[in-house]
């Protein structure tokens, strides 16, 4: 492999056989840091990286990715959980650092303190989104209008941050030597029920993480053809 970051993009495949050897925790550590780095909504962060460790949530969680082959050879196996209520206190937190920095703004103060919990909130068997989404319907017929957001619409923006962030921490792992394989097949409630998540956490998806074995690679990589992925207008 070259160090390129094109190179690292190529080679990165889904790996479903694994060598036993150990992820060193170095490796992990940086590979981590750069996850924590992706971007994210408002800054919002709602990622979680669950570290299986103990031999017997380790053995759940295979089962609960139905024991696929990725899952069962790797070294090690990470959960990587979406939640849609941590907005409240890295909204603190961003708040006070910029505090802390002599920077802040009234701007600022207002973003995270009034327009980031109406973004994040539905109520009540989710009336308020609905309302929120209706408004914001009807506005986008007179005037450029942002997605006012029912739970549904949080549900997928906090995903899209969290994969943004599993992505970079896929990469960066195989910028470390090492690789993984994104799973999307598993038990959601099971999954919920072992990392002991409530109603407002998902689990994103699984993460195995290893050395690539010699059975690693099933095929080649299948690429549609450029212009369904891309176009111009
Ligand atoms: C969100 C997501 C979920 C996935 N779930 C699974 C899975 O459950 N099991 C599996 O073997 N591969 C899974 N994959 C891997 C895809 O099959 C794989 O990325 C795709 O075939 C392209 O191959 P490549 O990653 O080697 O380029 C998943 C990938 C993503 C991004």
């Amino acid at each position: 492999m070259g160090d390129t970051f094109f190179d690292v993009v190529a080679s990165r495949r889904s790996i479903r056989e694994f060598l036993p050897d150990p992820v060193p925790a170095d490796v992990l550590e940086r590979c981590l840091e750069a996850a924590r780095m992706a971007p994210s909504t408002s800054n919002i962060q709602p990622w979680e990286y669950v570290i299986i460790r103990s031999p017997e949530a380790r053995a759940e969680a295979n089962g609960v990715c139905f024991n696929q082959r990725g899952t069962a050879s790797a070294p090690l196996l990470v959960a990587v959980v979406a939640h849609m209520d941590t907005w409240k206190r890295t909204s603190r937190h961003i708040l006070d650092t910029l505090e802390g920095r002599g920077i802040l703004r009234k701007s600022q103060t207002q973003y995270w303190g009034r327009h980031v919990p109406i973004i994040y909130t539905w109520g009540p068997l989710g009336l308020f989104g609905l309302l929120k989404k209706a408004y914001g319907r009807l506005g986008s017929l007179l005037r450029p209008t942002p997605n006012l957001m029912n739970r549904s619409d949080v549900r997928a923006m906090i995903h899209k941050s969290t994969a943004l962030s599993a992505a970079t921490f896929m990469l960066a792992l195989r910028a470390e030597g090492y690789d993984s394989c994104p799973m999307e097949g598993f038990d959601p409630w099971r999954a919920k029920r072992l990392l002991g998540l409530g109603r407002r956490a998902e689990v994103c998806m699984f993460l195995a993480v290893g050395k690539r074995g010699p059975k690693a690679i099933w095929w080649e990589r299948i690429l549609v053809p450029r212009d369904w992925s891309v176009r111009e207008i």
